[in-house]
């Protein structure tokens, strides 16, 4: 946050929170960062609900990750879904008064039990203790529209892996970019066939910057918002300083034939897209 960053994100699942918990609370007591002028975005997931412990991390310093898993739940875990998540929120608000953005982290089987724990987001939102709702790992087209579809309060947020591994995505990406849903992007630093294309190189190198980097503009260029996953400060550094960047555009050369080779398949499209749930 000293470098920049406005933008948290976190999920039980990546076992991130104690950090995240720990990182928030400092900065606000420091005065490093007032609460509003963060965007804190988090996730919950089947039967397991995350915002427990960024709450109280906030509110009551340091939750043991495992915090959910410990008996007693803050939920009922034989309750319906849509009880769980509000009796979860009964339990964790004690004085956090919101989360910016909670995306249901994976979506279940059944569509409908997807839509179910969705509403119950829903009503958190409507009490005003959730600002903006979304849905994280949903790689197939048709899901989201029917989701869209049946949604009360409009999903807003799409956080997919973009990679090799789901075959880029594009059809998912083409739903959000047609109903202006933001279309957040992770896991791309991973494909060595994008991080080593040639076309990516050159562009990187025409414009001085590393290849991790023309990739994260490359994002913004085309309309998706790239997390940046990084451990190294350096590497958050380079990250943010190229969100300024106006020198590279979505019809230059080497952009085009960076889109193409993604779309004609020479960066490789092997797993099914149901191994990039996680
Ligand atoms: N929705 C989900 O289910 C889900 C799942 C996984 C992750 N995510 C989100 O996605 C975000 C990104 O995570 P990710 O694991 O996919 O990370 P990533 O951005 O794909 O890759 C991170 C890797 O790239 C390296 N790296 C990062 N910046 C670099 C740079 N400028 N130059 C060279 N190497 C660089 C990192 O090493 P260094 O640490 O050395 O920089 C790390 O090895 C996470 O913060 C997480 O919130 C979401």
């Amino acid at each position: 946050m000293c470098h920049g960053p406005r933008c948290l994100w976190d999920a039980r699942r990546t076992h991130n929170e104690k950090g995240v918990g720990d990182g928030l609370r400092e900065a606000l007591h420091t005065g490093i960062i007032k609460r509003e002028d963060l965007f804190i975005q988090t996730k919950c997931v089947a039967n397991i609900l995350v915002w427990a412990l960024a709450l109280t991390a906030l509110q009551h310093g340091f939750t043991p990750a495992k915090y959910q898993e410990v008996e007693p739940l803050p939920y009922d875990r034989s309750a319906p879904i849509g009880e769980q998540v509000a009796q979860n929120l009964r339990t964790s608000l004690k004085g956090v008064e919101y989360f910016d953005c909670v995306l249901l982290h994976i979506p279940y089987q059944k569509k409908e039990d997807t839509l179910e724990t969705y509403r119950a987001l829903e009503k958190a939102v409507n009490q005003g203790l959730i600002q903006h709702l979304g849905v994280s790992n949903i790689y197939d087209a048709e899901e989201l529209e029917w989701l869209i579809a049946n949604t009360k309060v409009e999903i807003e947020v799409v956080q997919n892996r973009w990679n090799d591994h789901t075959k880029w995505d594009w059809s998912v990406f083409e739903v959000c970019r047609s109903r202006g849903i933001q279309y957040q992007s992770f896991g791309f630093l991973k494909s060595e066939a994008l991080v080593n294309d040639e076309h990516l190189l050159s562009l990187a190198s025409k414009h001085k910057i590393t290849p991790q980097q023309a990739i994260y503009k490359l994002c913004q260029v085309w309309g998706m918002t790239p997390l940046c996953g990084s451990t190294k400060t350096t590497h958050m550094r380079e990250a943010f300083s190229v969100e300024g960047m106006t020198g590279i555009k979505a019809d230059d050369d080497d952009v085009k034939k960076v889109w193409e080779d993604l779309h004609i398949g020479v960066l490789g499209s092997a797993a099914e897209s149901e191994d990039a749930r996680n």
